[in-house]
Formats: C-alpha cells, sequence, structure tokens
C-alpha cells in the first residue's frame, strides 16, 4: 500500500529519497514526507497530496544531508491530511518512524501512552511506535528500543527508524509487510519495493519476518526479534523497472489476483478475534438501530454491484429481512421507496464512482443512513457516508477490480454476521463457528492457484481462443459468481459473454447455445446442485463446452462436464469467494493468448467520475 524509502551514504540524500519515491508512485497514495537530520536534529517535512506538492515544500529549504526516510502514504488509519502523513516523531522530535501495514492495537498502547503523558498529533496507528520507541530510548540505544517497541505491537508493519542521536545508522524491522535493503557501494538503501532502488542499485536482500536490520553506509547487520545474527541472501535483481512494480508478474492484474489472500486476512484482520469474536465497533450504527432496520438497499456499480448480489443474498438468509440490491446510475432515477428504518449500503472500490456518489446522496436525502464499504480512504463516499467500512485490498491498479471485489464479499459477510448476531438469529457461537471457516478462505484460495497451470493451459484451448460467445452458469449465490465472471471476461478479453441463471436457460438462452460454445458451469451450492446438473446436461446435450466449477467431494458433476477445476470446499455462503478466483484466472490467462491490453482495457477507466 504505502512505500517506504531510506537512504544512508555519501551522496545528497534528499533527491535520491525524492527520485525513489516517485518510483512507488504507481502504487497509489495521498500524502508523502521525509524526515532527514540537519544540523543534527531530525526534521519532518511533509504534507497531503503528490510527492510534487513535497518537493515544491523542499524547494523553498536548502538542506544538506546524506540520510533521511521518506514516505508516501495510502490512508488507513486517520484521513489523508499533513498530520497523518508519515514519517512520524516522538514528543521530542529525536525519533522518526516511516511505517507499512496495520498496527491492531494501536488504540489500546495509544490510551497507556497517553495516560504516561505522550502527546499524539495524528490519528495514524503508526504514531504509536513512535512514541513506544521514545518510551524504551531511555539508555540512548535506538535498536534495543526498536526491539522493545515491536514486542509490544500486534498485526504486520515494515518500519524504518532513525534516531537524531545515532546519524549513523538506519533501524528497520518487519513482520508481514514487504522490505528490501539495497546494496550498493559506500551507500546502502531500505524499500518496500524492489523498484524504487533499480536505479542505485540491483543488489537486494529481501528481509524475512521478525528480521530486524541495522543499515549504515558501510554495510548491514541482521538479526532476529530475539537478538540472534541472522543472515539472508543477497539477491541479483534482473527484472527492469516496470516488470518489477508488478512484484514479477506480467501484469498488474496477476499480481493483484495473487494478493487475494493478504487482502482478505487484512480486511479480516481487526474485525475478527482470535477467539474467533467479531469486532464491528467501526459501525456507528447502534443495537437499537441495527434492531430495528426493516430493509436494506444495496447500492454500487459494476463489480460493486456484483458483490451486492451476494451480499442481498446473505443478509436476506441470515437476517430475514427484505433486501434490494440496485446499479446505482438505476437508483438515482428509480424514486425508490424507503422505510424509516432502512440502510443504504453503499460498494466502491474507488469511492469516486459519480453514479454510486449520486446514489448515496439520494438515499440520505430521502433520510436513510449511508455505511459505505469502500476501499479508497479519503475518498468522497469515504467522507460523505455516515458509517464507513474500509476494505483493505490495498490500491487496485488494473482497471479490472479483482482484489476488491473479494474483499468487498468479506466486509459484507462481517457486517451480515455482525447484524444477524445483534439481531438475535445467530448466537455468538454460531458467529465464531462462520468466522473459523472464513478465516479458511486465504489458505483455500491459494489452494486455486495451485492449479493456475491447469487453468492457464485450458485458456490455450481452441475452443476458447476462437469463440465469440461464452456462457457463465449457476443458481443462487453461483450465479451472482457468475455474473461477476462474465463481466470480468467481457471486460478484459472483449469475448461476448453472458451469465444466465441456469433455471432461466429455457426461457431464451439456451437458443443461443451451439456446438463448441464454451460454458463455465459453476455448481457449488448443495441444496441447488440436482437443478443444476440438470441445466448442465441440457447444454452439454446442445454440444457446449463445459468447464464445470465444482466441490471437491463432487464426483457425480464432474463426470457431466468436459473439464473440471475443483473448489475446496467451505460454508456455502462463502463459496464465492472461491469460485471467482478460476474465473479470475481464466479471464487472464485467455486475454492474455488473445494479445490484449490486460491492465488498460479498451475504453474503460479505472474511476468513473462522470455519469
Ligand atoms: C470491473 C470494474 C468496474 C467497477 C465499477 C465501480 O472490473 O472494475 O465495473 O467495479 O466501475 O467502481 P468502484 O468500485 O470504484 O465504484
Amino acid at each position: 500500500m504505502c512505500g517506504i524509502v531510506g537512504y544512508i551514504g555519501e551522496k545528497q540524500a534528499l533527491p535520491i529519497i525524492i527520485d525513489a519515491l516517485k518510483r512507488l508512485e504507481y502504487r497509489g497514495y495521498d500524502s508523502a514526507g521525509v524526515a532527514v537530520l540537519v544540523d543534527g536534529s531530525v526534521e519532518i517535512i511533509k504534507t497531503a497530496g503528490k510527492i510534487r506538492a513535497l518537493e515544491e515544500l523542499l524547494s523553498s529549504r536548502s538542506i544538506s544531508t546524506t540520510m533521511g526516510v521518506g514516505h508516501t502514504r495510502w490512508a488507513t488509519h486517520g484521513e489523508p491530511s499533513t498530520a497523518n502523513a508519515h514519517p512520524h516523531c516522538d514528543c521530542s522530535g529525536r525519533v522518526a518512524i516511516a511505517h507499512n501495514g496495520i498496527i491492531e492495537n494501536y488504540l489500546s498502547l495509544r490510551e497507556e501512552l497517553q495516560a504516561k503523558g505522550h502527546r499524539f498529533t495524528s490519528e495514524t496507528d503508526t504514531e504509536v511506535i513512535a512514541h513506544l520507541v521514545e518510551e524504551n530510548l531511555r539508555d540512548g540505544n535506538l535498536e534495543s528500543a526498536l526491539r522493545s517497541a515491536i514486542r509490544r505491537l500486534q498485526g504486520s508493519y515494515a518500519i524504518v527508524a532513525m534516531n537524531q542521536e545515532e546519524p549513523e545508522r538506519l533501524l528497520v524491522a518487519r513482520k508481514d509487510s514487504p522490505l528490501v535493503i539495497g546494496l550498493s557501494e559506500g551507500a546502502n538503501f531500505v524499500a518496500s519495493d524492489i523498484p524504487a532502488v533499480l536505479p542505485y542499485t540491483r543488489r537486494v536482500y529481501i528481509l524475512e519476518d521478525e528480521d530486524i536490520g541495522i543499515v549504515t553506509r558501510e554495510g548491514i547487520t541482521l538479526s532476529n526479534e530475539g537478538g540472534d545474527p541472522v543472515s539472508r541472501e543477497e539477491f541479483a535483481v534482473t527484472w527492469d523497472a516496470e516488470e518489477a512494480e508488478k512484484g514479477g508478474y506480467e501484469h498488474f492484474m496477476l499480481k493483484e489476483i495473487h494478493e487475494i489472500p493478504r487482502a482478505i486476512r487484512d480486511t479480516m484482520r481487526t474485525r475478527v478475534t482470535d477467539d474467533n469474536r467479531l469486532n464491528l465497533e467501526e459501525i456507528k450504527l447502534s443495537e437499537e438501530e441495527i434492531r430495528s432496520l426493516d430493509r436494506i438497499f444495496i447500492i454500487a456499480c459494476g463489480t460493486a454491484y456484483y458483490a451486492g448480489c451476494v451480499g442481498k443474498s446473505i443478509f436476506e438468509r441470515l437476517l430475514r429481512i427484505p433486501v434490494e440490491v440496485d446499479i446505482a446510475s438505476e437508483f438515482r432515477y428509480r424514486n425508490p421507496i424507503f422505510s424509516e428504518n432502512s440502510l443504504a449500503i453503499i460498494i466502491s472500490q474507488s469511492g469516486e464512482t459519480a453514479d454510486t456518489i449520486a446514489a448515496m446522496r439520494e438515499a440520505r436525502r430521502g433520510g436513510v443512513k449511508a455505511l459505505g464499504i469502500v476501499n479508497a480512504i479519503g475518498s468522497s463516499i469515504y467522507r460523505e457516508a455516515d458509517c464507513i467500512i474500509p476494505t483493505w485490498a490495498g490500491p487496485e491498479i488494473c482497471v479490472a477490480s479483482t482484489k476488491a471485489y473479494t474483499s468487498q464479499l468479506i466486509a459484507l459477510y462481517l457486517i451480515a454476521l455482525h447484524f444477524a448476531q445483534v439481531r438475535g438469529r445467530l448466537s455468538v457461537e454460531e458467529v465464531a463457528c462462520l468466522l473459523a471457516e472464513m478465516k479458511h478462505l486465504p489458505e483455500q484460495v491459494q489452494r486455486i492457484f495451485d492449479r493456475e497451470d491447469k487453468i492457464a493451459a485450458l485458456a490455450e484451448q481452441e475452443e476458447l481462443k476462437q469463440c465469440r460467445d461464452f456462457f457463465f452458469l449457476g443458481r443462487g449465490l453461483d450465479y451472482s459468481a457468475s455474473l461477476e465472471g462474465a463481466l470480468k471476461l467481457k471486460e478484459i478479453s472483449y469475448i461476448h459473454s453472458e451469465a444466465a441463471a441456469a433455471g432461466e436457460l429455457k426461457h431464451g438462452p439456451l437458443a443461443l447455445i451451439t456446438k463448441g460454445m464454451p460454458v463455465m458451469a459453476i455448481c457449488v451450492q448443495q441444496e441447488l446442485r440436482g437443478k443444476m446438473l440438470s441445466n448442465i446436461k441440457e447444454v452439454a446435450a446442445r454440444g457446449a463446452h463445459i468447464i464445470g466449477l465444482v466441490k471437491e467431494s463432487d464426483s457425480e458433476t464432474e463426470k457431466a462436464v468436459a473439464e473440471v477445476i475443483r473448489i475446496p470446499e467451505n460454508d456455502e455462503l462463502f463459496m464465492p469467494v472461491l469460485t471467482i478466483i478460476p474465473t479470475y484466472l481464466l479471464t487472464y490467462y485467455l486475454s492474455k493468448a488473445l494479445g490484449r491490453e490486460i491492465d488498460q482495457p479498451r475504453n474503460l477507466a479505472k474511476s468513473v467520475t462522470v455519469e
């Protein structure tokens, strides 16, 4: 998400840090800052907005320094603002910290530190690290202070720290958030991503979890959290800068699909405790308000709308209250009927989609509270909605949404379970069982990745490469996943693709099924399996080339299809998170085989800010 850069060497540090930060701009960010040593004191210069704004601030100064830390922030805790931009410092201003990741227990740490007299100047989780270090810096040793501080942290972090009393070193630490050290003659670098350092060096150490490092001009010392020395193999980067931005993947789409397990974990993190209890205090709806809800509207566009289609089934199943799911551009002109106790759930990756914003305003004008599920912190929907559940997918670069969709599903599940618990439809124990199942999802997505070669090989089949039309079939939740699968395929491969509710086939779409036409049949809902099997046979009888997405234990459906992709089993509520993965991978490999512009499909933009 955010970008970190550190430099210690013989040259002027600021131009190098700014240049390296610019190389991380592709990841998206909303503010930027640097911490440098000027005349023996730490000085932090930071601003909301782009690196250009930071450069303007710096241009009025003539700072000479050979060591510093830079950061670009993608807001998580607290809106994009100068105060929330990194680096952050302790009360004394001696220590500067840049951090990527999420500190889950920051609120309790903040309270504890405030009680001890520490003064906070931002809303960020990161700032607790600076004050924790200060608390432990009594003997003046940054390494031991950082070591003590990170023992108190729960969550993920890549940290770069500097202390004005130790002008010859940068301290680094990582857990569940990437950090690399770039090695060169007379200078060393730290970065959250390899592209930042590529113009300066191709020799890097990729840090592992719990590594702590001291980076000086002359060298690197690495140890584990216990203080024992560790060594990491030097890695020679052979990719060019563009490839490196994609983390070694050929396209952002594939990289972002592979980030889905991490995005699911992050979206659940802090909201699901170790003993599977829900913690959704961030929904600022009182229990009374949740209990009195009598209607829910889910409103969004495109992929976010299809996440909403899954949401409708889940909310209706778990809450037994009516849910209407609307395309935002339709909602805003259809004069919807609100009840006194309606809630509007607004879903958007960018938080800037014009129709979705207008629909949200329409609902709020009707007296309905808006709960936003938004990926871009600080966006219009984030700011205007009455309450927000952020998805922690991280910046999505590919125009087509993938990891944002699965994170939106996770947010919808968490909200639905929370509401069901508050309304007494599920006990705390029942919710805990479902959350325990949800926690398997990242590892199960990973298991589907293990079948990626097979999916890539399918995409090379002539039936698929030559086809003009492609059908997706499903019932119930499988139909909702089909809708998203069909959108993705048409968007990137330019193959005409449609999703049909399998029960509707005989009412029209069956007329289009011809010999050899590819059909992806999603069939993982036990109750509907018999019906779905009949539909599969109907299209098979017309010569369709059927790819079945079936549960690992379902040998019967497997026999009825030409190709099978097995899906690990979870509670059926959560299966759309898994069934969507092969559709994304097939779309990717088929579009690649057809030579399409995968990350930037024709005629489409990432953020649709006009009607
Ligand atoms: C499809 C896709 C779009 C977006 C839609 C809404 O892959 O990305 O359909 O889902 O434009 O965008 P957000 O979620 O930003 O409101």
